[in-house]
């Protein structure tokens, strides 16, 4: 939900959309504009051989930046599954430079593995690691990365390595500084004294004032002087361009919008270029409401990374959303390789594909191939604290390098079976009778859901952890009848503490000295839902196991163990602060600056709370927790969702590039709201959106207050049946779903696949995200444009065979072919070769369905064979940790189907049987049909043969899941 909803309706009423001056550019950012302004060439950096240090597993060796004299030490270590680890840290720092703790991002330390040093020659120092080669250029410093000695990934190719070494301010800065607040002293322009009263003014003529009064803090960028328009008060100020080198304006001391950064430790910058030579295309770097192949940022900002609340974001640029996970891939025929640097603080991240334009630099492929066509993607990261610390995965397949990216930061854990299925979500369902009036029009309209949800306004004054006793006087009775159906709720909890002396969860947190200082010392103080709010401090685990013993049932009165949680707001959103979050200089409780590790506090505040839920059960049960700020490591504490989007079409369409490059940066359990938040959509746009959401991991609709009603009943029939059709197949689907979440918590695997993941070699894919894959056999083209009736879908892979998941209409791979769907159709289609378990029997709620039984459908490849899994447990402990599960492999061939048990826990047992058998692709109809189970008892089973379809129905088999069986056809 929208943090600034509130705030911009008073300002800025008559229009609509982001509010692009609230956020910084590159060129209004001290530390990106002076690393994007540095030209690319030789490298001041280089490495000083002689101090070669060597170990097993890593190499430690001194770099010297030439220019100024700093000394820096190169730390390199050979990981397990081929990763490199590249650290660069200043060799005397003056002060601490934050690294994130172990257990935060990373999992663990990560395992080590023997780095092999090849010795040295012409100025090169040659390791290798399995099959991946390592050569460090000494003079100057650059690193390649190669895979059988072909090049892959290099870092400072270009030269634009700079790291800003730790000093102290000097007489001069502070006079200047000093000269700086006088001025702005004898105007009226003190921020901090403002009250929300007199904010309108403040955004409107305040700002403006500010800038006029500051002599040239910015420059404004050359795209923005020419877009003019919506940028009068910063193009303004447009000033001379401001030394390359060591004497910029914003060093010391920075000022956006009237808001002052103190910056106490000066420029503390990071960045460095990455290349990735032979590969066209890069994807990953979430969030950015953007294409899943990342653009050439030449023309336009790089793309940011930085924690914010962004009002109704716009699409197709690079500004930063409310999450960041600074990971990358590359992709081409032959290899998938991954970067991820590991900082908390703000980047930026340029892109170049330089096929066009080798004049700049010449492709690192030419030095070591000789071969000049080959493309490149030449990247440059800044970030504005913190170390160089780059992990490179080597892949070589997409498959290795989601495994390798998850050994490091952790992979999403199996959710519970309802946290899976549909989330009914409203700002806001207003009372109890209306919470009982959803669910009981639900089951009237016969549309199963298994959450409820409630958001800010059922709390006592936006005090989190309480309830409006007035509306919801009897939420244990209210949560108790949800359960009686197998239906939960979620309560919305944000980080923004109510600055309330009646607040007990106020006043415990600032007199226990849990809370978030300002840059003086004392408890932040800022604007949100409540008004006055203060944060706790999350980085510190003492806070965190504070946080989490909130959410024990004795202290968060009226809960229940049905309830679970909403983390909102959590980048965190300040509505008085400089770009709506956390000024930089607020410190935490460690002495660290916000700025060091501004992009990890919404993941921790969603470990706390994930924390809080499994404490809450003693650590039995899986917890859910949805929350809209992230980080790289996320992915272990549940869901995500895109955060405000808007109820237009463009949005729908831009669900599926956000939500892949989600997928491939480790965040699995992610989803938008269905039907958009802002606005009211119509009703076509609405059932659209349900159909396309069915094949996304995470399932929930939800609105804006101001919207609307839009429970799915309240649609004209014809689009009621719609979305009501949509959201029993994801039901019918399930056991396939659980299936992608169990396979992603144990191999790292997306649930949600670009179609390159699947058929890496087919180049013609590698730009498409209009389609999707759902796991290796189901692939989507939503409807997204209005009034459409039919679509072009493209069918990857050779000699691959599709059935349409509805007619088993066949479809021949590597070709673009139009698909009638009318309102009534999403088009899907199953992938001729693979075996998917679904349940057909209509349920209130996905905890009902436990012991339902499964239809298994069976599409055969052009050689007749088939191959599938199913997985079972009991749907809501951690008891399958323990073994407490079932994983079976099915396998059609030679007219049979194979049940094959991978894995039976003892005394792990499950009602659920095959209950049909539909087999598509079968070209003439079985005379016989068994059943021979293990016992060697053998029965015949009846059946049916549609002969113009060519598709199979075996009824009732009958036969348990996890039981070893084989179902012959003569
Ligand atoms: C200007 O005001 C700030 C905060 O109110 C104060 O810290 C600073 O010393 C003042 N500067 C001068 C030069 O008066
Ligand atoms: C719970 O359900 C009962 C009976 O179905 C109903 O009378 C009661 O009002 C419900 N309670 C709440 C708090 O919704």
């Amino acid at each position: 939900m929208q943090g600034l909803y509130l705030l911009l309706t008073v300002l800025f009423c008559t229009c609509f959309g982001v509010h692009r001056e609230n956020f910084r550019t590159c060129d209004q950012s001290s530390f990106c504009k002076r690393h994007r302004n540095l030209p690319p060439g030789n490298s001041d950096y280089v490495v000083q051989p002689s101090t070669l240090k060597l170990s097993k597993t890593f190499l430690t060796v001194n770099v010297l930046n030439t220019k100024n004299n700093i000394g820096f030490l190169l730390h390199v270590y050979g990981l397990k599954d081929k990763i490199f680890r590249v650290k660069l840290v200043e060799a005397q720092p003056i002060r601490h430079r934050y690294e994130i703790p172990i257990g935060v991002t990373l999992v663990a330390e990560p395992d080590q593995e023997e780095l092999v040093y090849n010795g040295e020659s012409d100025g090169q120092l040659k390791f290798s690691l399995g099959d991946s080669q390592m050569i460090i250029n000494t003079s100057p410093l650059r690193l390649d990365f190669l895979i059988n000695n072909e090049p892959v990934t290099s870092l400072n190719a270009q030269g634009l390595l700079k790291f800003e070494h730790t000093q102290e301010k000097s007489a001069e800065e502070l006079e200047k500084i000093n000269n700086l607040h006088s001025s702005l002293n004898s105007s009226d322009s003190n921020i901090d004294a403002i009250k929300r009263e007199e904010r309108p003014g403040w955004f409107s003529s305040r700002v403006s004032s500010v800038f006029s009064l500051i002599s040239q803090p910015f420059r404004a960028s050359k795209e923005e002087a020419e877009e003019g328009a919506d940028n009068d008060a910063e193009a303004e100020n447009e000033a001379e361009k401001p030394a390359e080198d060591d004497q910029d304006e914003g060093m010391w001391e920075e000022t956006f919008k009237g808001f002052t950064d103190s910056k106490p430790n000066g420029p503390v910058s990071v960045g460095v270029d990455v290349a990735f030579p032979g590969f066209r295309y890069v994807y990953g770097i979430p969030e950015h409401a953007d294409s899943f192949a990342l653009k050439n940022t030449q023309s336009t900002d790089p793309y940011r990374m930085y924690n914010l609340d962004v009002f109704e974001y716009e699409l197709y640029n690079p500004m930063a959303l409310y999450g960041h996970i600074p990971f990358m891939v590359a992709h081409n025929e032959k290899h998938t390789v991954g970067v991820f640097f590991h900082n908390a603080a703000e980047g930026w991240i340029d892109i170049r594909s330089n096929m066009a334009d080798k004049s700049v630099f010449s492709n690192l492929a030419d030095f070591v191939t000789g071969n000049n066509d080959v493309p490149q993607t030449d990247t440059h990261w800044i970030f504005e604290d913190g170390i160089i610390d780059i992990f490179v995965l080597m892949g070589p397949e997409p498959k290795d390098v989601f495994r390798q990216y998850g050994s490091l930061t952790g992979n999403t854990p199996l959710p519970p079976l309802w946290a899976i299925a549909y989330h009914q979500c409203r700002w806001n369902y207003n009372d109890q009778d209306d919470v009982r009036t959803v669910d009981l029009t639900m089951d009237k309209f016969d549309i199963p859901f298994d959450v409820l949800w409630l958001d800010i306004e059922h709390t006592d004054g936006k005090k989190y952890f309480t309830w409006d006793v007035t509306r919801f006087d009897n939420s244990v009775e209210m949560l108790r009848n949800l359960s009686s159906k197998g239906r939960k709720m979620v309560t919305i909890v944000d980080p923004h503490l109510k600055r309330d002396d009646n607040y007990e969860k106020y006043t415990q947190a600032r007199n226990q000295g849990l809370l978030v200082k300002n840059k003086d010392g004392n408890d932040f103080d800022g604007w949100c839902w409540p008004g006055s709010s203060s944060w706790p401090d999350f980085l510190e685990p003492q806070v965190r196991e504070w946080w989490a013993d909130q959410f024990s049932l004795d202290n968060y009165k009226g809960s229940a163990h049905n309830l679970y949680v909403w983390n909102d707001m959590n980048e965190p959103s300040v509505f008085n602060s400089p770009e709506i979050t956390f000024p930089k200089d607020v410190r935490h409780l460690s002495g660290v600056e916000n700025r060091e590790v501004h992009n990890i506090y919404g993941m921790l505040v969603h470990q706390a709370t994930w924390d809080g839920l499994l404490k809450r059960s003693n650590y039995k049960e899986r917890p859910f927790v949805l929350t809209r700020a992230f980080f790289a490591g996320s992915q272990r504490s549940g869901a995500v969702w895109t955060g405000d989007n808007m109820g237009e079409w463009s949005h729908l369409k831009m669900t599926i590039p956000m939500m892949l490059s989600l997928n491939l940066a480790g965040i699995h359990f992610s989803g938008a709201d269905i039907g958009g938040f802002f606005k009211n959509p119509d009703s076509e746009l609405i059932a659209r959106w349900y159909q396309a959401a069915v094949f996304q991991p995470f399932f929930r609709a939800h609105a804006h207050i101001d919207t609307k009603r839009r429970e799915p009943y309240l649609l004209p029939e014809e689009h009621m049946v719609v979305a009501r059709d949509a959201i029993k197949k994801r039901y019918s689907y399930l056991p396939y779903w659980y299936l992608l979440f169990y396979l992603s918590e144990t191999t790292g695997m997306p649930p949600m696949r670009s179609l390159w993941m699947e058929f890496p070699s087919e180049t013609s894919i590698f730009e498409r995200d209009d389609e999707f894959m759902t796991g290796n056999a189901i692939l989507v083209k939503p409807v997204t444009e209005e009034g459409q009736t039919s679509v072009s879908v493209y069918f990857p892979g050779n000699n691959v065979i599709w059935y349409d998941i509805e007619s088993y209409e066949v479809y021949q791979g590597q070709q673009e072919k139009t698909v009638q769907a009318p309102l009534s159709k999403l088009p899907a289609f199953q992938k001729g070769g693979t075996i998917i378990p679904r349940k057909m029997r209509g349920r209130r709620s996905a905890s009902l369905t436990h012991n339902d039984p499964i239809t298994l459908i069976v599409c055969l490849d052009k050689h007749g064979k088939a191959e599938g899994q199913v997985y079972v447990d009991d749907y809501h402990s951690y008891e399958y940790r323990e073994g407490a599960y079932a994983l079976s492999n099915l396998v059609f061939h030679n007219f049979k189907l194979e049940n094959n048990i991978i894995h039976k826990g003892n005394g792990f047992t499950t009602k659920e049987w095959i209950e049909r058998i539909i087999v598509a692709g079968v070209h003439t109809d079985p005379k016989n049909i068994h059943l021979v189970k293990a016992d060697h008892s053998k029965t015949t089973l009846s059946h049916t043969y549609d002969g113009q379809a060519k598709v199979l129905t075996i009824r009732k088999p009958g036969v348990n899941v996890a039981e070893k069986w084989i179902v012959n056809l003569h």
